[in-house]
């Protein structure tokens, strides 16, 4: 059974690699010879609809990503596996042209990681500038492709580059970002909480990706539904500070990269499944209208063009009310940053 493309499951391969003439897709993953690139872009090398991954890096990356691509391109799937490396100091448009040219999917980790200490906010110039090189490039050579962008802090960047589409008359839903790995976090600790399966829960989260802005909608899943609400503040606070959980445990030597090449690729396979005809639904932070805020994660509808539909957030019990309120609060702010950096550049 092929389980992963539905749910994110793994271990579920037994059956042979499916055909090279049933894969369709070109995935490329900008930062793939990093600490998220790395494995998330084996894991979407093992995804039978994936015809080709491009693995762009840096330079002066840990590792060439031809030596990526070269490792990669032994796994038992159809998918072919090309590197490709960069100059930072050249601009990313001119040197990314074959690497871009007939993705369907980009997948966006490249940039700096928090130490200790740091807020995401803190990352904001440095990725702000190697998302825009990015960007613009797939502006250019694969404009209708889905754009995810891992790349924090994921509030400002990804109102920042989807203002960049705008301008030049693309859609803005191209650009998507990604909040998965929210989900994930909230799905296990339930689990851990209620002894039920991962697999079985669905927790809806909602805002943005930073802090206060992470906000679970634990009503909304069933077996969520059922833990004492004095529970619940608690459990709501360890999903909000998941990423700062992981920056500390790996002291200064960077933060969550399995958990989020994991959830990276539980939210590519689903574009992928999308753009293949099945509609299939993953909460992302994309431009909206679902609140007065421009920019909101909900659940979302990929289809045979990307998102398709944006669902509202439903039904909110009383503490989830004073949360949303908390949330929009600060991710404004954190828009807005991303608003004035695309201003002040256009
Ligand atoms: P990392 O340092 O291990 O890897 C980043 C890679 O990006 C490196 O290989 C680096 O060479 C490459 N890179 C730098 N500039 C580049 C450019 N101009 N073009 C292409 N590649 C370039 O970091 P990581 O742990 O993989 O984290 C990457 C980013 O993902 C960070 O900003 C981190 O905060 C973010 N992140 C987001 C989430 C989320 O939930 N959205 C979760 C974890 C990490
Ligand atoms: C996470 O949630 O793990 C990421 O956003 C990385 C971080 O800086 O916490």
């Amino acid at each position: 059974s092929r389980q992963f493309l539905q749910t994110p499951r793994i271990l579920a391969r037994h059956a042979p690699a499916a055909s090279f003439a049933s894969a369709q897709f070109k995935v490329c993953i900008n930062g793939g010879a990093g600490g998220i690139g790395q494995p998330l872009s084996m894991l979407m090398s093992m995804n039978d609809s994936v015809k080709e991954v491009s693995i762009q890096d840096v330079t002066m990356a840990a590792v060439p990503p031809a030596g990526v691509a070269a490792d990669l391109g032994h796994l038992e799937y159809p998918s072919k596996v090309v590197g490709y490396a960069t100059d930072p100091s050249k601009p990313a448009v001119d040197q990314l042209e074959e690497c871009l040219t007939g993705c369907h999917l980009v997948l966006v980790p490249a940039g700096v990681p928090r130490k200790p200490g740091m807020t995401r906010d803190d990352l904001f110039n440095v990725n702000a500038g190697i998302a825009k090189g990015v960007v613009e490039a797939c502006a250019k050579y694969c404009p209708d492709a889905v754009i995810g962008l891992i790349v924090n802090p994921v509030n400002s960047i990804v109102p920042a580059m989807a203002e960049f589409y705008k301008k030049k008359g693309l859609d803005p839903l191209k650009i998507v970002g990604v909040t998965s790995l929210d989900i994930v976090r909230a799905n296990k600790f339930v689990a851990e909480l209620t002894g039920k399966s991962p697999g079985e829960i669905e927790v809806p989260v909602i805002g943005g990706h930073a802090g206060v802005t992470i906000m679970p909608v634990f009503s909304q899943d069933p077996a969520a539904a059922t833990i004492s609400t004095d529970k619940i503040p608690a459990l709501d606070k360890r999903t909000q500070d998941g990423g700062t959980e992981v920056v500390e445990a790996k002291a200064g030597k960077g933060s969550a990269t399995l958990s989020m090449a994991y959830s990276g690729a539980r939210f590519g396979n689903k574009v992928l499944k999308g753009l293949a005809g099945t509609p299939t639904d993953e909460c992302a932070y994309v431009a909206s209208t679902v609140t007065e805020l421009p920019y909101f994660s909900s659940k979302v509808t990929f289809g045979t063009k990307g998102v398709e539909k944006i669902h509202g957030i439903g039904t909110l019990n009383s503490y989830e009310q004073g949360r949303l309120k908390e949330a929009m609060d600060q991710l404004k702010t954190e828009i807005d940053k991303g608003l004035e950096y695309a201003k002040a550049r256009s």
